[in-house]
């Protein structure tokens, strides 16, 4: 009896193995956090571009001041006012932008300058640029 030992390798073919796509992670991160959100602040060296018109509803807060005749006030002593009236705005912009900064001071005119955005600063100074 031949014993016919046939050696046929039986190449199991397994490329065909399951791979397990079970990914334990999930990568929310992928998602690409916004770019670059840059907040632009608006830190103007230039003066900023004031509106006249809008200053009408912001004034009340100078006339007591600075629309006096004479311009004197009274409160807390008696001093002068300077007259901003017909003053070039890009000058008065600089002289409230220095009272709120404090790089001038002045009592009242510190706090008035510093409750003021600069928005109100170069509508006001428009405003009195215009005025004579
Ligand atoms: C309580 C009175 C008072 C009020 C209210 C007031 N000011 Fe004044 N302001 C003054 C006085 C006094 C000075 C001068 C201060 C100094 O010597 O620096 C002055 C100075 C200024 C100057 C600088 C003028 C210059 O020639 O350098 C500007 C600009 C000005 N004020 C704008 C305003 C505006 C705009 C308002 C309203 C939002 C206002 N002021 C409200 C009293 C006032």
């Amino acid at each position: 009896m031949k014993l016919s030992k046939i050696m046929s390798p039986n190449l199991m073919r397994s490329g065909s193995a399951s791979i397990a796509r079970r990914l334990p992670q999930v990568f929310a991160g992928l998602a690409m956090a916004a770019s670059c959100a840059f907040a632009s602040t608006g830190f103007a060296a230039e003066p900023a571009v004031g509106n006249a018109e809008a200053a009408k509803a912001k004034v009340s807060m100078c006339i007591g001041c600075h629309g006096i005749p004479g311009y004197r006030a009274s409160f807390p002593e008696v001093y002068s006012v300077p007259m901003i009236a017909g003053q070039n705005a890009a000058y008065l912009q600089v002289a409230l932008r220095a009272y709120a900064s404090g790089e001038r001071t002045h009592p009242t005119m510190d706090a008035i300058a510093k409750s003021l955005s600069d928005q109100d600063i170069a509508d006001l100074s428009a405003y009195y640029a215009k005025l004579k």
